[in-house]
């Protein structure tokens, strides 16, 4: 009996093992498609966001030693923010054992296997990555010389509507992935007899090339209502970086109020370099309809440049030197915080932000140990996370102005400080936006993944 006992246990042990041990003999189509499917074929694959794909296995061979090296270093996937400080929604993590797998593979000439294990690509979205829009508004088709040099661009897309209408979500969608870097886009919002004529002015303002300031490429863009007066803005309502689906949260929470008349205001629709070719741009901004008016429209704070509370020290960083800045806000009632997104240009280093209670608490909002320019992702909490009144939240950002930032945008080094906000990568930004709701009770236990 116990024999039997102990031979069962025996076998239950070498079970759980092998499911974690790593097989004698790595294959693509076994083990390493598989992984490659799940985490990085969705930017990896013809019209994904990155220019390589991912998919067959003349693809993985070819980037065998590649893969396995920017996976070890956690360069890949993309996900700035220390998981063991705070998780989030649709975050992109590998485990240990992918990364072994896809280290043993490279090493051993990446075999290809039986041909008929390979798994089924996954089925990827066409024109959305969330489903089929009500409405797409294209974006004003712009012309890229390859001449190298990054664009960063002011642009209006104008829109009418027969009637008030709400949405549930905006979503920008890159005409093309290679070149279309980020946006972050706000709403004008006219009220209807201020404005004729919504379509007027230009649609395009490159704010390098063209202009300096934000208030001339305004009266460019015809913004203004008819009296010269401005509209409302509404902040932040549609944003894009690859990889990153645009945020639906559950039903109740957040979406939109479209105005009658209106514009998307896409504030720096950075297209970055283009090597040789000239090519093309034509994106578009997808429209979910609510049936209902937002019961709960998510609100938006920042610290630091531009925000509710300054940078401190002011944002002025030496050449050759380590910077260090803060940034603190104290909330003067109960929130609940959706979402956060830090940010810092090319010479950011490490970011950090917390929320101290009144009653000596330490809420964990990010960690970032290793601030990635070009992974700038709006972080959405699992469940809402409860700021009480009186917290103060902090956000400590450190910069790296020395020759061993190997982003650094200067060689050798000059000094670089905040500018008004200029969006230029030369310029620097201390930035911690929070979109939140009022508080109300059970806001932490409600989940925000909504698949
Ligand atoms: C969110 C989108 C995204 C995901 C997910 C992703 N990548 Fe990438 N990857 C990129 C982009 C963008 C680049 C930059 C180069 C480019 O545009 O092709 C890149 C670059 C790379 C490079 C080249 C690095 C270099 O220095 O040139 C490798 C190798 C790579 N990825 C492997 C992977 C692997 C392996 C996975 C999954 C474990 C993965 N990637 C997941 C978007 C992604």
């Amino acid at each position: 009996m116990s024999i039997l006992f102990c031979v069962l246990i025996a076998l239950l042990h070498t079970a759980c093992n092998n499911k974690d041990a790593i097989p004698d003999t790595v294959t693509f189509t076994e083990q390493v498609a598989p992984i490659l499917y799940n985490n990085c074929s969705i930017c990896h694959r013809p019209g994904g966001s990155a220019h390589f794909a991912l998919v067959t296995y003349e693809d993985a061979r070819k980037n065998a030693g590649a893969c396995a090296y920017v996976t070890k270093e956690r360069i890949m996937p993309p996900w700035p923010a220390d998981p063991q400080y705070r998780e989030f929604v649709g975050q992109r993590i590998l485990s240990d054992r992918d990364i072994k797998i896809l280290d043993k593979w490279a090493s051993e000439g990446a075999p290809e296997g039986p041909k008929d294990k390979l798994p089924a690509l996954p089925k990827y979205p066409v024109g959305s990555d969330i489903g089929t829009p009500d409405m797409r508004i294209p974006v004003q088709p712009y012309f890229l010389k390859g001449n190298g040099f990054d664009k960063f661009l002011l642009i209006k897309v104008p829109f009418e509507l027969g009637t008030d209408t709400f949405a549930s979500l905006i979503e920008f969608m890159p005409g093309n992935h290679n070149v279309v870097h980020h946006v972050n886009g706000d709403m004008v919002k006219y009220e209807f007899d201020k404005k004729k004529d919504v379509f007027a002015g230009e649609r395009v303002v490159n704010m390098v090339e063209d202009t300096s300031s934000l208030l001339q490429a305004f009266q460019k863009l015809g913004l203004s209502n008819d009296d010269g007066s401005y509209p409302v803005l509404q902040k932040s309502v549609v944003n894009y970086l690859p990889g990153v689906i645009g945020q639906k949260y559950p039903e109740g929470i957040g979406g939109y109020m479209l105005p009658r008349k209106g514009a998307f205001l896409l504030n720096d629709l950075h297209y970055g370099f283009t090597k040789k070719d000239d090519v093309w741009d034509s994106s578009y901004i997808n429209i979910f309809f609510a049936k209902s008016p937002p019961k709960r429209p998510a609100q938006e704070f920042q610290l630091g440049t531009l925000g509710v509370a300054p940078v401190e020290p002011d944002l002025v960083i030496l050449p050759n030197t380590i910077k260090q800045v803060y940034s603190k806000f104290t909330v003067p009632f109960d929130i609940s915080i959706l979402t956060v997104n830090p940010h810092m240009h090319l010479l950011g280093k490490t970011f950090k932000a917390y929320a101290v209670s009144p009653s000596g608490d330490t809420i964990k909002l990010i960690s970032i140990p290793r601030w990635d320019f070009n992974w700038q992702y709006f972080y959405t909490f699992k469940k809402m996370v409860k700021i009480p009144k009186g917290s103060t939240i902090i956000a400590e950002g450190v910069y790296d102005n020395t020759k061993q930032n190997l982003n650094n945008p200067f060689s050798p080094p000059q000094l670089v400080r905040d500018r008004n906000g200029s969006m230029k990568a030369t310029d620097e930004m201390f930035q911690f936006i929070v979109t939140y709701l009022p508080y109300e009770l059970g806001d932490e236990n409600i989940s925000l993944e909504t698949k």
